[in-house]
């Protein structure tokens, strides 16, 4: 047990057109590590928008999920909270990192780092609309002249959330450079509530250097899981017991794609199902032989039946 009833120390990092539910089925699947939604939009939940609900539903998964909502107003987030609590969801993580324009410019994500009094408005309203557990999850600060991670942290904290994640990059930085460790372990040593780090964790070994150099409660990993389901439970066995499992072979690695296709298929149904698998797939046989031809081909089908005809036919010449 980790800490507030989770089971492990190591979270999936939320990815928006990433972490459905059939990437959490696959994630569980290969064994332990906590588990979230994409971010879901607060409005668009109260609408009861057929994308966004099917995100922030979780009701029928035989797992905790952490669902995460991104907006700007208190009273929406109240009203998501208490709906989203009614689909299911284990905790509630809100959004105060999102670089992308979209969001910022609706005063949401990480433009919130800019506005403490309503980010603490908005983080309190969603305490009082919920029985759940609520976390935030928000960068270093904006950009390299507004640096306001252990600020910000304590807000979250004084606001009542009960742990936050710290992404070590700023707004600025999006998704490049190098993240910020420091910043984590100056936030983990201002306040007092559980601290999950996050920002290039891409093995177990580089989870515990985390947890051991800045004493954070917990280790976040993103994109180092794509096309590689398998490392929240290496993270989380290797953390456990000292010992590093091996890398999924390529029977494994077609094993667990032709898994995730089916559940794809199954969950957006063929056309879309196709669609979305095809980064997917991309991801898992990115430093394989002759990938590049093998998704040029794999781009080009439509069905089901033709997608695990070529996966077949690709590891058959691979796995020989
Ligand atoms: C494609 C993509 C989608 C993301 N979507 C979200 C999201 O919906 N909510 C969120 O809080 N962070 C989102 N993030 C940020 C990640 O959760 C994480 O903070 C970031 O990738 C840094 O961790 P990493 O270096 O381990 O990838 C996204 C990142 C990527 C690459």
């Amino acid at each position: 047990m980790a800490f507030l009833g989770f089971e492990s120390k190591v979270f999936m990092a939320p990815m928006a057109g990433i972490t459905d539910a059939p990437w959490r089925t696959i994630l569980a699947a290969c064994g332990a590590g906590n588990l979230i939604s994409e971010m879901a939009a607060i409005n668009a939940i109260q609408r009861k928008n057929p994308k966004s609900w099917q995100i922030a539903n979780v009701k029928d998964e035989p797992y905790p999920v952490v669902v995460q909502l991104v907006g700007n107003n208190p009273e929406l987030f109240a009203d998501a909270a208490k709906l989203v609590t009614d689909l299911g969801a284990y905790s509630i993580d809100i959004n105060m990192g999102c670089p992308v324009k979209k969001i910022v410019n609706n005063h949401a994500g990480s433009a919130l780092m800019c506005d403490l009094p309503l980010a603490a408005q908005i983080i309190e309203a969603t305490i009082k609309a919920t029985p759940l557990k609520v976390s935030v999850k928000f960068r270093k600060g904006w950009d390299n002249e507004h640096i306001n991670a252990v600020e910000f942290a304590k807000m979250c904290e004084n606001s009542g959330a009960s742990y936050i994640t710290v992404h070590g990059r700023t707004r600025a930085q999006g998704y490049a450079g190098v993240a910020d460790w420091n910043i984590i372990g100056e936030v983990k040593s201002a306040v007092k509530i559980p601290v999950v780090g996050n920002g290039d964790i891409d093995s177990p070994q580089k989870a515990e250097q985390m947890l051991q150099q800045y004493e954070v409660d917990g280790v976040m990993l993103g994109r180092a899981m794509l096309g590689n389901p398998w490392l929240l439970h290496r993270t989380h066995h290797y953390l456990q017991t000292g010992e590093i499992l091996s890398e999924p072979n390529a029977s494994q690695i077609r094993q667990m794609l032709l898994k995730h296709l089916h559940l794809l298929v199954n969950y957006y149904g063929e056309h879309s199902g196709m669609a979305i698998s095809r980064k997917h797939i991309g991801w898992y046989v990115k430093s394989m032989y002759d990938a590049k031809r093998f998704r040029e081909q794999y781009t080009k089908l439509n069905t089901l039946s033709a997608a695990q005809d070529l996966i077949n036919e690709y590891f058959l010449r691979i796995e020989a």
